[in-house]
């Protein structure tokens, strides 16, 4: 597996590679990597990508003032080891000062799809995600790119952005990767105590409750449904950042439920912001 620092050097590589004919899929990380993200990998690999790049940044730019780049867990020599058992071909670990050159002055927002949930929860956040998913875009040339469900609204951002900016890679989406006990894997896992991983258990039974009930009941108006999710998560001691159901193409708001759309909540457990999501 190959290791690249500096985005040049990878430009020029992954530049060859095309020409030579392989097939490249990029598969961007922020690292402290978990079985969600070598399902990314994996899935890379089944698409027939010869060459899997995984890139590897703590993305300053996408996280808030009051948020957790500093503490983020960054786990570098695990993570090369992760990604070369799984099959990428190579790894690029940048530093912010290659990444964002002195003076850094072009950023890329998308302006519908992101104005929701977390977007309104963390400003600035989709503008730092697109603009470094461009950049990466950039340096890489991806035949395809591999993004998570576990974060729907990115994929969808991520979505419109290829098509508005009309960048020639094709956007794969992979399901979202739990533990046994329902938990979505997340790197922001490693902060909750033993205590905070039980509590965190009531994000996705919450939605598996949702999902038995429209599966009963079809169709259901939103706030009574919204309601008995919110009880669920407050009873365990979590707290609701939000709780809403949305369109799973357009990302509307909904008033009423039923199979086919998506309910996406973020809650903080302790100091952990935890998000999950399940198409109904
Ligand atoms: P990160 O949180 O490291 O996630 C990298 C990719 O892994 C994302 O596409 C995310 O949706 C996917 N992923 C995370 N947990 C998953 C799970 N349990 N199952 C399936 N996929 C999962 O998302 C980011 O980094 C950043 O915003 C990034 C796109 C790299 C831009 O900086």
């Amino acid at each position: 597996m190959k290791k690249f620092f500096d985005p040049i050097k990878l430009q020029k590589w992954s530049n060859e590679q095309r020409l030579a004919g392989k097939k490249i899929a990029l598969v961007p990380t922020m690292g402290a990597l978990h079985d969600g993200h070598i399902s990314l990998i994996k899935a890379a690999k089944k698409k027939g990508a010869d060459e899997i790049i995984v890139s590897i940044f703590v993305n300053p730019v996408q996280f808030g003032p009051n948020e957790d780049y500093d503490a983020y867990p960054r786990t570098e020599k695990e993570d090369a080891k992760k990604c070369s058992e799984a099959g990428a071909t190579a790894i690029f670990f940048p530093t912010p000062q290659n990444m964002y050159l002195e003076n850094h002055s072009v950023y890329v927002n998308e302006e519908i799809l992101s104005s929701g949930f977390c977007g309104a929860k963390r400003p600035g956040h989709f503008r730092g995600v697109c603009t470094v998913v461009a950049k990466l875009f950039n340096i890489t040339h991806p035949h395809i790119a591999v993004f998570g469900q576990k974060d729907f609204q990115q994929a969808a951002v991520i979505c419109q952005m290829v098509r508005d900016l009309n960048f020639d890679t094709k956007i794969i989406i992979a399901p979202i990767v739990r533990e046994k006990s329902g938990l979505a894997m997340s790197s922001r896992n490693n902060y909750l105590s033993p205590e905070e991983r039980e509590k965190a258990l009531c994000l996705s039974k919450s939605l598996q409750c949702a999902k038995t009930i429209i599966a009963e009941k079809k169709e259901i108006s939103w706030k009574s449904l919204k309601t008995k999710i919110s009880a669920i998560i407050e009873k365990a001691g979590l707290k609701v950042d939000y709780v809403e159901a949305a369109n799973a193409k357009t990302l509307t708001p909904l008033m009423k439920v039923k199979k086919g759309d998506v309910i996406l909540l973020a809650a903080f457990c302790g100091k952990t912001r935890l998000i999950d999501n399940a198409i109904m």
